[in-house]
Protein backbone atom coordinates (compact mmCIF):
# COMPACT_ATOMS: atom_id res chain seq x y z
CA UNK A 1 0.00 0.00 0.00
CA UNK A 2 1.67 3.22 -1.34
CA UNK A 3 0.79 6.90 -0.31
CA UNK A 4 -1.07 7.21 -3.71
CA UNK A 5 -3.93 4.63 -2.01
CA UNK A 6 -4.56 6.66 0.93
CA UNK A 7 -7.33 9.54 0.51
CA UNK A 8 -6.80 12.30 1.59
CA UNK A 9 -11.17 14.28 2.50
CA UNK A 10 -12.24 17.36 1.76
CA UNK A 11 -13.96 19.78 4.54
CA UNK A 12 -16.94 18.70 2.77
CA UNK A 13 -16.42 15.13 2.98
CA UNK A 14 -15.02 15.46 6.13
CA UNK A 15 -18.38 16.88 7.40
CA UNK A 16 -19.95 13.92 6.04
CA UNK A 17 -17.59 11.40 8.13
CA UNK A 18 -18.87 13.91 11.16
CA UNK A 19 -22.09 13.11 10.52
CA UNK A 20 -21.21 9.40 10.36
CA UNK A 21 -19.09 9.66 13.67
CA UNK A 22 -21.64 11.26 15.78
CA UNK A 23 -24.66 9.37 14.87
CA UNK A 24 -21.95 6.21 15.68
CA UNK A 25 -21.28 7.54 19.22
CA UNK A 26 -25.01 8.18 19.04
CA UNK A 27 -25.62 4.38 18.89
CA UNK A 28 -22.98 3.57 21.40
CA UNK A 29 -24.65 5.62 24.09
CA UNK A 30 -27.99 4.53 23.52
CA UNK A 31 -27.12 1.01 23.91
CA UNK A 32 -24.93 1.55 27.31
CA UNK A 33 -28.18 1.20 29.29
CA UNK A 34 -29.31 -1.90 28.10
CA UNK A 35 -25.82 -3.76 29.22
CA UNK A 36 -26.82 -5.00 32.31
CA UNK A 37 -27.17 -8.81 33.33
CA UNK A 38 -29.43 -11.00 31.53
CA UNK A 39 -29.60 -9.17 28.46
CA UNK A 40 -28.67 -11.51 25.47
CA UNK A 41 -26.04 -9.87 23.13
CA UNK A 42 -28.41 -10.44 20.00
CA UNK A 43 -31.26 -8.18 21.91
CA UNK A 44 -28.30 -5.25 21.41
CA UNK A 45 -27.79 -6.09 18.13
CA UNK A 46 -31.35 -5.62 17.53
CA UNK A 47 -31.69 -2.71 19.08
CA UNK A 48 -28.92 -1.50 17.56
CA UNK A 49 -30.41 -2.24 13.85
CA UNK A 50 -33.52 -0.63 14.92
CA UNK A 51 -32.50 2.29 16.49
CA UNK A 52 -29.72 2.62 12.78
CA UNK A 53 -32.44 2.33 10.90
CA UNK A 54 -35.03 4.88 12.55
CA UNK A 55 -32.11 7.31 12.19
CA UNK A 56 -32.14 6.83 8.42
CA UNK A 57 -28.89 5.17 8.79
CA UNK A 58 -26.89 1.62 7.74
CA UNK A 59 -25.43 -1.07 9.84
CA UNK A 60 -22.34 -1.43 7.53
CA UNK A 61 -21.33 -4.86 9.35
CA UNK A 62 -24.16 -6.53 8.11
CA UNK A 63 -23.37 -8.57 5.43
CA UNK A 64 -19.45 -7.01 5.49
CA UNK A 65 -17.88 -10.15 3.83
CA UNK A 66 -20.71 -12.28 5.23
CA UNK A 67 -20.54 -11.02 8.50
CA UNK A 68 -24.44 -12.23 10.01
CA UNK A 69 -25.58 -9.54 12.37
CA UNK A 70 -25.30 -5.62 12.81
CA UNK A 71 -23.01 -4.86 15.51
CA UNK A 72 -19.81 -6.79 16.74
CA UNK A 73 -20.34 -7.76 20.54
CA UNK A 74 -16.59 -9.15 22.46
CA UNK A 75 -17.20 -10.89 25.29
CA UNK A 76 -14.41 -11.26 27.86
CA UNK A 77 -11.92 -13.27 26.39
CA UNK A 78 -13.06 -12.35 22.89
CA UNK A 79 -10.48 -9.89 20.68
CA UNK A 80 -13.29 -8.04 18.11
CA UNK A 81 -15.66 -9.40 15.92
CA UNK A 82 -18.03 -11.58 18.40
CA UNK A 83 -20.68 -12.43 16.65
CA UNK A 84 -24.56 -11.65 18.52
CA UNK A 85 -26.50 -14.30 19.90
CA UNK A 86 -29.72 -15.29 21.58
CA UNK A 87 -28.00 -18.17 23.61
CA UNK A 88 -25.04 -15.53 24.92
CA UNK A 89 -26.46 -13.73 28.43
CA UNK A 90 -24.77 -11.26 30.14
CA UNK A 91 -24.27 -12.02 33.68
CA UNK A 92 -22.68 -9.97 36.14
CA UNK A 93 -18.69 -8.98 35.59
CA UNK A 94 -17.93 -9.51 32.26
CA UNK A 95 -16.90 -7.07 29.89
CA UNK A 96 -18.42 -6.34 27.04
CA UNK A 97 -17.04 -4.02 23.50
CA UNK A 98 -19.93 -3.08 21.40
CA UNK A 99 -18.38 -1.77 17.74
CA UNK A 100 -20.86 0.08 16.14
CA UNK A 101 -20.64 0.94 12.38
CA UNK A 102 -23.54 2.94 10.93
CA UNK A 103 -23.41 3.80 7.07
CA UNK A 104 -24.74 7.60 6.53
CA UNK A 105 -24.99 8.85 3.31
CA UNK A 106 -22.38 6.57 1.74
CA UNK A 107 -19.56 7.38 5.01
CA UNK A 108 -18.66 5.29 7.81
CA UNK A 109 -18.50 5.97 11.46
CA UNK A 110 -16.49 3.36 13.40
CA UNK A 111 -16.46 3.73 17.18
CA UNK A 112 -16.28 0.64 19.84
CA UNK A 113 -16.40 1.00 23.71
CA UNK A 114 -15.66 -1.57 26.44
CA UNK A 115 -18.53 -1.92 29.28
CA UNK A 116 -18.62 -3.51 32.71
CA UNK A 117 -21.56 -6.00 33.43
CA UNK A 118 -22.72 -4.87 36.63
CA UNK A 119 -19.16 -4.46 39.43
CA UNK A 120 -16.37 -5.60 37.22
CA UNK A 121 -12.61 -7.37 39.20
CA UNK A 122 -10.28 -5.50 40.01
CA UNK A 123 -8.40 -7.18 36.88
CA UNK A 124 -11.40 -6.17 34.36
CA UNK A 125 -11.09 -2.64 35.64
CA UNK A 126 -7.58 -2.17 35.33
CA UNK A 127 -7.58 -3.19 31.67
CA UNK A 128 -10.42 -1.22 30.24
CA UNK A 129 -8.96 1.36 32.10
CA UNK A 130 -5.76 1.13 30.59
CA UNK A 131 -6.94 0.08 27.11
CA UNK A 132 -9.40 3.85 27.08
CA UNK A 133 -6.00 5.34 28.13
CA UNK A 134 -4.63 3.69 24.95
CA UNK A 135 -6.68 5.27 22.53
CA UNK A 136 -6.49 8.40 23.84
CA UNK A 137 -2.56 8.45 23.87
CA UNK A 138 -2.92 7.02 20.36
CA UNK A 139 -4.59 9.55 19.48
CA UNK A 140 -2.48 12.60 21.04
CA UNK A 141 0.57 10.99 18.95
CA UNK A 142 -1.37 12.31 15.81
CA UNK A 143 0.58 15.27 14.38
CA UNK A 144 0.38 16.41 10.51
CA UNK A 145 4.14 15.98 9.74
CA UNK A 146 4.37 12.96 12.27
CA UNK A 147 4.74 8.93 11.14
CA UNK A 148 2.00 6.36 11.65
CA UNK A 149 4.03 4.20 13.80
CA UNK A 150 4.41 7.43 16.65
CA UNK A 151 0.97 6.26 17.15
CA UNK A 152 1.95 2.25 18.22
CA UNK A 153 4.65 3.24 19.93
CA UNK A 154 2.60 5.14 22.34
CA UNK A 155 0.33 2.59 22.58
CA UNK A 156 2.45 -0.14 23.14
CA UNK A 157 4.81 1.85 25.54
CA UNK A 158 2.04 2.41 27.99
CA UNK A 159 0.35 -0.83 27.57
CA UNK A 160 3.24 -2.53 28.07
CA UNK A 161 4.22 -0.69 31.29
CA UNK A 162 0.79 -1.47 32.73
CA UNK A 163 1.63 -4.93 32.64
CA UNK A 164 -0.47 -6.01 29.19
CA UNK A 165 0.34 -7.07 25.53
CA UNK A 166 -1.32 -4.83 22.51
CA UNK A 167 -2.80 -7.35 19.74
CA UNK A 168 -1.26 -7.63 16.54
CA UNK A 169 -3.45 -9.13 14.20
CA UNK A 170 -5.76 -6.32 13.52
CA UNK A 171 -5.09 -2.87 12.97
CA UNK A 172 -6.96 0.57 12.46
CA UNK A 173 -7.52 1.63 9.01
CA UNK A 174 -8.50 4.37 6.85
CA UNK A 175 -12.02 4.64 6.83
CA UNK A 176 -14.44 6.61 4.30
CA UNK A 177 -16.81 5.73 1.35
CA UNK A 178 -14.90 2.45 2.02
CA UNK A 179 -15.47 0.48 5.44
CA UNK A 180 -11.46 -0.69 5.30
CA UNK A 181 -9.00 1.11 3.42
CA UNK A 182 -5.31 2.02 3.59
CA UNK A 183 -3.23 3.50 5.96
CA UNK A 184 -3.42 0.58 8.37
CA UNK A 185 -2.83 2.09 11.88
CA UNK A 186 -0.87 -0.97 13.98
CA UNK A 187 -1.04 -0.23 17.67
CA UNK A 188 2.49 -1.46 18.16
CA UNK A 189 5.84 -0.10 16.83
CA UNK A 190 8.37 2.33 16.80
CA UNK A 191 8.44 5.93 16.19
CA UNK A 192 9.52 7.81 13.25
CA UNK A 193 8.50 4.87 11.35
CA UNK A 194 5.93 4.19 9.07
CA UNK A 195 3.57 6.71 6.43
CA UNK A 196 4.01 10.34 6.98
CA UNK A 197 0.65 11.60 8.68
CA UNK A 198 -1.15 14.45 6.32
CA UNK A 199 -4.01 17.10 6.72
CA UNK A 200 -7.01 14.89 5.09
CA UNK A 201 -6.32 11.99 6.26
CA UNK A 202 -8.96 9.98 7.84
CA UNK A 203 -8.75 6.57 9.82
CA UNK A 204 -9.44 4.77 12.57
CA UNK A 205 -7.47 3.52 16.04
CA UNK A 206 -8.90 1.18 17.99
CA UNK A 207 -6.33 -0.76 20.03
CA UNK A 208 -7.23 -4.29 21.64
CA UNK A 209 -5.18 -4.74 24.73
CA UNK A 210 -4.75 -8.42 26.55
CA UNK A 211 -4.38 -9.06 29.96
CA UNK A 212 -2.00 -11.85 28.76
CA UNK A 213 -0.28 -12.77 25.98
CA UNK A 214 -1.00 -11.04 22.52
CA UNK A 215 -1.77 -13.81 20.64
CA UNK A 216 -5.29 -14.72 19.12
CA UNK A 217 -7.09 -17.45 17.65
CA UNK A 218 -10.17 -17.23 15.22
CA UNK A 219 -12.76 -19.58 16.47
CA UNK A 220 -14.74 -22.24 13.97
CA UNK A 221 -17.49 -19.78 13.04
CA UNK A 222 -14.79 -18.15 11.01
CA UNK A 223 -15.27 -14.05 12.92
CA UNK A 224 -15.11 -14.88 16.63
CA UNK A 225 -11.33 -14.10 17.84
CA UNK A 226 -9.97 -14.81 20.90
CA UNK A 227 -6.87 -14.80 23.11
CA UNK A 228 -4.89 -17.78 23.09
CA UNK A 229 -4.64 -18.10 26.77
CA UNK A 230 -8.63 -17.23 27.09
CA UNK A 231 -7.60 -14.19 29.38
CA UNK A 232 -9.36 -11.22 29.00
CA UNK A 233 -9.28 -8.48 25.85
CA UNK A 234 -10.72 -4.72 26.13
CA UNK A 235 -10.79 -2.38 23.00
CA UNK A 236 -12.17 1.29 22.43
CA UNK A 237 -11.82 2.78 18.64
CA UNK A 238 -12.35 6.19 17.60
CA UNK A 239 -12.34 7.88 13.58
CA UNK A 240 -10.48 10.47 13.34
CA UNK A 241 -9.62 13.03 11.05
CA UNK A 242 -6.11 14.98 10.83
CA UNK A 243 -6.62 18.46 10.60
CA UNK A 244 -4.17 21.45 9.58
CA UNK A 245 -2.95 21.14 13.60
CA UNK A 246 -3.83 18.31 15.09
CA UNK A 247 -6.66 15.94 15.15
CA UNK A 248 -10.80 15.71 15.38
CA UNK A 249 -12.31 12.77 16.98
CA UNK A 250 -15.12 12.24 14.57
CA UNK A 251 -16.96 9.77 16.95
CA UNK A 252 -16.74 11.61 20.51
CA UNK A 253 -20.50 13.63 20.99
CA UNK A 254 -19.44 17.27 22.89
CA UNK A 255 -19.70 17.53 26.70
CA UNK A 256 -23.34 17.89 27.62
CA UNK A 257 -23.42 21.04 29.22
CA UNK A 258 -25.85 20.97 31.77
CA UNK A 259 -29.26 22.57 31.36
CA UNK A 260 -30.04 26.24 32.58
CA UNK A 261 -32.27 26.17 35.81
N1 LIG B 1 -16.06 -2.30 13.18
C1 LIG B 1 -14.97 -3.22 12.98
C2 LIG B 1 -13.72 -2.39 12.88
O1 LIG B 1 -13.48 -1.67 13.79
C3 LIG B 1 -15.11 -4.07 11.78
C4 LIG B 1 -16.16 -5.06 11.89
S1 LIG B 1 -16.18 -5.94 10.44
C5 LIG B 1 -17.40 -7.04 10.73
O2 LIG B 1 -13.02 -2.29 11.94
F1 LIG B 1 -17.60 -7.63 9.61
F2 LIG B 1 -17.01 -7.85 11.68
F3 LIG B 1 -18.44 -6.39 11.13
CO1 LIG C 1 -15.19 -0.81 14.63
CO1 LIG D 1 -12.52 -0.06 12.73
Amino acid sequence: MDNEAIVLMSKREIEKMRQAGQLAAQLLNYLEPMVKPGVSTLELNDAAEAWTQKHGAKSAPLGYMGFPKSICTSVNEVVCHGIPSAKQILKEGDIINIDVTPLVEGYHGDTSKTFFVGEPSAIARKLVEVTEECLMRGIAAVKPGGRIGDIGAAIQEYAEAQGFSVVRDFVGHGVGRIFHMPPQIPHYGTRGKGKKIRPGMVFTIEPMINEGTWEVEVLADKWTAVTKDRKLSAQFEHTIAVTENGVEILTLLPDRVAAPV
